[in-house]
């Protein structure tokens, strides 16, 4: 039976397990070769991390009849973005697919936020998400495009308790898709964004979940489908859009504008506060006066 991705070679950061991990194994079962990118680090990103956790993932797919090849470079850094292309282009010889997956997490309340917490946390994601696309861009650029998805977070878009240096990480990525996806579309190059949730080591210990069985529907292999989606055809033209997956299901999540207040000459300040019950916090208003 022909495969959703067949002959289309993906890179997957972080995919040693995790979200990357399913997303590794269902791309290589729709015939995909895949570059399982993985340092093997810790949830926080301390220690020195080995390559065993993405070549477990590659021996599975190879036993499974599958295509992949193991890397373990460091996506924070340039050379580490550069040495994962070309492990695609020495393996596979090209790229179709990326996908920006690799991540941690240092969570404190703001003003427990040491500098090298923010320093680590915004170097992995966000400076991540750029030194692995820009090799891939600049190669995709010159050979008829491709597709990509980055990992943002509702961490970022809609705000969580904790998660400043992640959640400004994060919300970072959001704008490069909205700018990549402009900048993308002469090189026929797609980029979507990602809003995931499952039960992965790193969620698993979140308030309401510890020691509880993860449901059925919240395991990473039901948010693969959506990054399938997103990377192969079905997905048409589509690019710039943020695709919120979990077990709540898939939806879109879109950055909206109020209708405003344009007088058409100067405002004053008080003038913006009378139209700002009326336009900007209407929904506030009437939750307000709801509950009054
Ligand atoms: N699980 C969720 O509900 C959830 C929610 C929102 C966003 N996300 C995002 O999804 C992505 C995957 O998260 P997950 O839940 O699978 O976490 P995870 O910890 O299971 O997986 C992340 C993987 O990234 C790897 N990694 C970390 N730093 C790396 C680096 N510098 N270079 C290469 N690999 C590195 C880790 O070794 C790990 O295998 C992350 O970007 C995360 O922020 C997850």
């Amino acid at each position: 039976m022909a495969g959703l991705l067949d002959g289309k070679v993906a890179i997957i950061t972080g995919a040693g397990g995790g979200l990357g991990e399913a997303y590794a194994r269902l791309f290589a079962k729709e015939g995909a070769s895949v570059v399982v990118n993985d340092l093997g680090g810790s949830r926080d990103g301390s220690g020195n991390g080995t390559s065993a956790a993405a070549q477990k993932v590659v021996d599975d797919i190879i036993a499974a009849g599958g295509k992949a090849v193991a890397n373990a470079d460091d996506v924070s850094t340039m050379a580490g973005g550069e040495n994962i292309l070309k492990t695609a282009l020495d393996s596979f010889g090209r790229v179709d697919i990326l996908v920006c997956n690799a991540g941690i997490l240092r969570d404190k309340s703001f003003a427990n936020t040491s500098e090298q917490d923010w320093d680590l946390v915004i170097k992995v994601h966000l400076k991540g998400t750029y030194c692995c696309v820009l090799p891939v861009w600049k190669w995709m650029k010159e050979n008829g495009g491709g597709s990509m998805v980055l990992t943002s977070s509702t961490s970022g878009l809609y705000g969580n308790f904790g998660q400043t240096n992640y959640g400004a990480a994060k919300a970072g990525i959001y704008g490069m898709v909205r700018v990549l996806s402009i900048e993308g579309r002469k090189y026929n190059i797609r980029v979507m964004g990602l809003a995931p949730g499952a039960y992965t080591r790193m969620t698993s210990d979140l308030p309401g979940r510890i020691g509880k069985e993860p449901d059925p529907l919240s395991l990473p292999e039901n948010v693969a489908p959506g990054v399938l989606f997103m990377v192969s055809d079905l997905a048409a033209d589509h690019s710039g859009k943020i695709l919120g997956v979990s077990s709540r299901g898939v939806r879109e999540i879109k950055m909206l504008q109020t209708e405003g207040f344009q007088p058409g000459r100067p405002y004053t300040a008080q003038e913006v506060a009378e139209n700002a019950a009326k336009v900007f916090f209407a929904d506030a208003a009437e939750r307000t006066a709801a509950s009054a």
